[in-house]
């Protein structure tokens, strides 16, 4: 399908949309209460690569989660515009206070820490962990990790999961520093969430072990913007139920991920 939204948000398209003949201002709210940071778009904050849910398709944002936007978007009128962010930024709150984004979409899951610090939708999808290795490194549990040293993603649940059982980790920003580590072999294996590692299997690489963690996730908006909020939990609730969600699932799913 053919991306409707825009990657990045030039000072002309601002411009253009001053110039559209939009009374409204960025603090001004709608007839519902809804104040996006940029009147008649819906910005959202990303952090690619992150296969199946964000990644670039030439220099297109494409995934699970940007179509689960669009469909936001398109409910309340508003054009699509992405800005790829650092996800620690993201899954802290710090985007959204800093009004980089009206909405955070980045196969976040919800924690109650991260409660305290942004406002989640309704939860979209299941997560476990993984750990991705090479082919002949034996990895298949936690337990055959002790004296490896594993490659984690800064701020998230498997930094934290790897943490939490005493492993040796090395911090990377994205999965794809993640992943180039694990080539250049300067970690025995990296831990992220199960379904973004498929991509990354071949005869070399492989899944070694999944641990259960039964994360889900959701999109999150700035602490106290109910108006979005429910905005969003009325598109989530209505793509779930008109059949949009199974579609955009099998889309991205389906049984290329479960396969990888
Ligand atoms: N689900 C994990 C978490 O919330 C990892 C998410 C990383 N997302 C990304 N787009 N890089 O911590």
């Amino acid at each position: 399908m053919a991306p409707r939204h825009t990657t990045a948000l030039s000072l002309a398209a601002v411009a253009a949309l001053a110039l559209a003949g939009c009374s409204s201002t960025a603090s001004e709210s709608g007839a519902d209460g809804i104040s996006l940071i940029t009147p008649g778009s819906l910005t959202v904050c990303t952090n690619p690569p992150y296969e199946p849910f964000e990644y670039k398709d030439g220099d297109t944002i494409v995934g699970l989660d940007i179509d689960i936007v669009q469909q936001v978007a398109d409910d309340l009128d508003a054009e699509l515009v992405l800005v790829e962010t650092g996800f620690d930024g993201i899954q802290s709150g710090a985007a959204l206070n800093a009004n980089t984004c009206d909405l955070v979409a980045s196969g976040i899951t919800i924690t109650e820490e991260r409660a305290g610090k942004l406002d989640f939708s309704a939860p979209y999808f299941d997560a476990n962990q993984g750990l991705l290795t090479t082919t002949d490194s034996g990895l298949d549990s936690l337990e055959s990790l002790a004296g490896t040293t594993i490659g984690v993603q800064q701020a998230t649940t498997g930094e934290t999961f790897a943490a939490d059982n005493g492993l040796d980790v090395l911090q990377y920003e994205d999965l794809g520093l993640q992943i180039q580590a694990l080539k250049n072999g300067d970690v025995d294996g990296i831990i992220n969430d199960i379904a973004v590692l498929g991509p990354y299997t071949s005869d070399e690489y492989v899944v070694g072990a999944e641990f259960s963690t039964g994360e889900q996730y959701g999109l999150g908006v700035k602490k106290g913007n109910t108006a979005l909020l429910d905005a969003v939990d009325a598109t989530i609730a209505r793509i779930q139920s008109d059949g949009t969600y199974a579609t955009i699932y099998a889309t991205y799913i389906g049984v290329t991920a479960a396969e990888g």
